[in-house]
């Protein structure tokens, strides 16, 4: 994929503030301080187009960007953040819970997991919602660079074990840092919008 074009579009707190353009959206979900804006930062090639945090559970909005006219990343907020009020975990899990129920839009959901641990109760929570509304999902396990290559293949087993993961959704290794799993991910991105 050729990146001619990116740009952050919007930061979105309600549905009516989500783009009305119909491009396919690629929503990315998971734990706070897991690498999903700077998944985001890798794939377009942007040093720090999505903001990344060092204030986890700030951000409480869905974030708009686009590729190339073509495509929208859209950043989820962090779940699983201790400091965050239940009152605001409750917002959170509508906000989430309503966007992939009736976004049509949405094409393909990225589970983001840190490759280091296995997933969490959020994660599995989150990973069961999308099976419930049929949302095509790739699991997306990133900071690869942090473990050695031969603890590879058990800790993805591990995470496809814990999840219960659909044997046909992707499972993509990945790292911000080195760009291992960069092309791939964007195979199966491309597979799904059709270009
Ligand atoms: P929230 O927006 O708070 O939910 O966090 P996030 O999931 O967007 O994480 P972010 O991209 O901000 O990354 C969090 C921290 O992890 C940053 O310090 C990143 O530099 C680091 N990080 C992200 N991806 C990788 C990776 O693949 N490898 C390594 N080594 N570090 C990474
Ligand atoms: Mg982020």
């Amino acid at each position: 994929m050729k990146i001619t074009q990116s740009d952050f579009i919007i930061s979105a707190v309600r549905p009516e503030q989500y783009p009305i353009d119909a491009l396919p959206e690629i929503a990315l979900a998971g734990r706070s301080n897991v690498g999903k804006s700077s998944l985001i930062n890798k794939l377009i090639l942007r040093k720090n187009l999505a903001r990344t945090s060092s204030q986890p559970g700030k951000t409480q909005q869905l974030n708009y960007y686009r590729v190339n006219d073509m495509v929208y990343f859209v950043d989820f907020p962090g779940y699983g953040y201790a400091k965050v009020s239940k009152t605001k975990r409750e917002l959170f899990g509508q906000m989430i819970e309503t966007y992939i129920r009736d976004r049509e839009e949405l094409k393909l959901q990225l589970l983001v997991i840190d490759m280091r641990h296995a997933p969490s109760k959020d994660d599995v929570l989150m990973y069961h919602w999308l099976k419930h509304y049929n949302v095509p999902t790739c699991i997306v396990c990133t900071k690869a660079d942090k473990i050695p290559k031969s603890k590879w293949d058990k800790h993805i087993k591990v995470i496809k074990e814990t999840l219960e993961a659909d044997p046909r959704d992707s499972v993509v290794m990945f790292s911000s840092e080195t760009g291992l799993g960069r092309d791939r991910l964007w195979e199966v991105i491309t597979e799904v919008i059709g270009t």
